[in-house]
């Protein structure tokens, strides 16, 4: 199989979908590659590491998708790459389709299979193509909390560890999940004093288990929630209701409890996000204030540390690039249930029920595992 990966075009996207070691895995397989040149920049990956374990460059993404079976990415396509997409091949990457009918319907026109990473699901019910993402969010919202409480960036100037005779910050992290729990493992490490909030009580018995004795876990309620604002220096956005908007846990008016200068991390914001008064930035521009609070609310957090994120995705994505090489998408869906679980789109026909569900499209249920 010939097996295509681009550039990525979307704006403040670092990521590339695929590691020199998967050219390497790929080839020695019989597979050939083709790599975008400047793919890996973002990620710095230099065109030569490619070269050297077996790929082929080139020079535009019109040559790719003309040649390749199968493009491996990261974002969904964008307009200027829907015309490339063609019957017969297969595009493996993120592309959430219900939050974009033009993007459903110019991929059912273009004939070509779209397989989902969100919603490749093992048996278990997990998606491990999203946990990488959820990991790196998680974990970098303490950073990027930490850097919008000092002054010049319009925060409290308070330093999350504190220093002897000055106390550490309060964080409140809403949502035990990936997330949530990724943000409280690094908040920790600060020395922070953290509330970990969650509705799951199975769930947070097990994070009461595991957590340092500086995060404690706390049943998600309106009044503690409205309590922990009363505290915190900084609050991470971390809930989901899979399939569904994210659940609205602090109104307008509930920003007057906390105090100013106080930063909001919302990572749900891809979902909607968790603040009455969020909506969605970029990391060109990512924080703006609302009632002298920070509100920060990237929806693609990972993009900005593409080259610790590629690694993250890469690792995940390689065993189930290597599946549909070897057995072609539709030996592979019928080999493996998360694959046949990860086709939304199939030769001009929608083969996720929620896509269609969302858009009242017709659903083929070729694929249904
Ligand atoms: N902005 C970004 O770049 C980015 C990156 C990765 C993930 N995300 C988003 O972050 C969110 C969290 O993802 P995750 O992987 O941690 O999900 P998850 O399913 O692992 O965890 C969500 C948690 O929220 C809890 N929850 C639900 N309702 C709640 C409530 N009312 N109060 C408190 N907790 C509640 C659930 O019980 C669950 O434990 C998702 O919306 C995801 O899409 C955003």
């Amino acid at each position: 199989m010939i097996v295509g990966v681009p550039k990525e075009v979307k704006r403040d996207e670092y990521r590339v979908a695929m590691l020199p070691v998967g050219v390497d895995e790929l080839t020695r397989a019989g597979h050939r590659v083709l790599v975008e040149v400047g793919a890996g920049t973002g990620s710095g990956l230099p065109d030569e590491v490619y070269t050297a374990h077996g790929a082929e460059l080139v020079e535009t993404a019109a040559e790719l998708y003309g040649r390749a079976d199968l493009i491996v990415k990261v974002k969904e396509p964008l307009p200027e790459e829907w015309p490339l997409l063609r019957p017969g091949q297969t595009v493996f990457t993120y592309f959430h389709f219900a939050a974009d009918r033009e993007l459903t319907e110019a991929v059912l026109r273009s004939g070509a299979t779209a397989v989902a990473y969100e919603t490749l699901r093992d048996d278990a019910g997990r998606l491990p193509l999203l946990t990488p993402m959820s990991e790196v969010a998680g974990r970098m919202s303490i950073q990027e909390g930490a850097k919008y409480l000092e002054r010049p960036q319009m925060g409290r100037g308070i330093l999350l560890a504190g220093v002897p005779g000055v106390a550490p910050a309060h964080i409140t992290i809403l949502g035990g999940g990936v997330v949530g729990a990724n943000a409280a493992k690094i908040a920790a490490g600060f020395r922070a004093d953290i509330g970990l909030l969650d509705i799951n009580m199975e769930r947070l018995r097990y994070l009461d288990d595991v957590m340092p004795h500086n995060v404690d876990t706390l049943f998600s309620d309106r009044h503690t929630v409205r309590d922990q604002l009363t505290r915190a220096d900084l609050v991470i956005g971390a809930v989901l209701i899979p399939g569904a908007k994210a659940p609205r846990l602090i109104e307008e008016d509930d920003l007057r409890l906390m105090k100013p200068g106080s930063v909001i991390i919302d990572v749900a914001i891809d979902q909607g996000g968790c603040v009455a008064t969020s909506r969605p930035t970029t990391h060109s521009e990512p924080t703006y204030v609302v009632h002298g609070i920070v509100h920060y609310c990237v929806t693609n957090m990972p993009g900005a540390v593409g080259r610790t994120s590629t690694y993250a995705l890469c690792n995940v994505t390689l065993p189930w690039v290597l599946h549909i090489a070897r057995l072609g998408i539709d030996g592979a869906a019928a080999a493996l249930r998360p694959v046949a679980r990860a086709i939304n789109v199939a030769a001009g026909e929608v083969t996720n029920r929620a896509v269609a569900e969302t858009f009242g499209l017709a659903f083929n249920k070729r694929f249904d595992a």
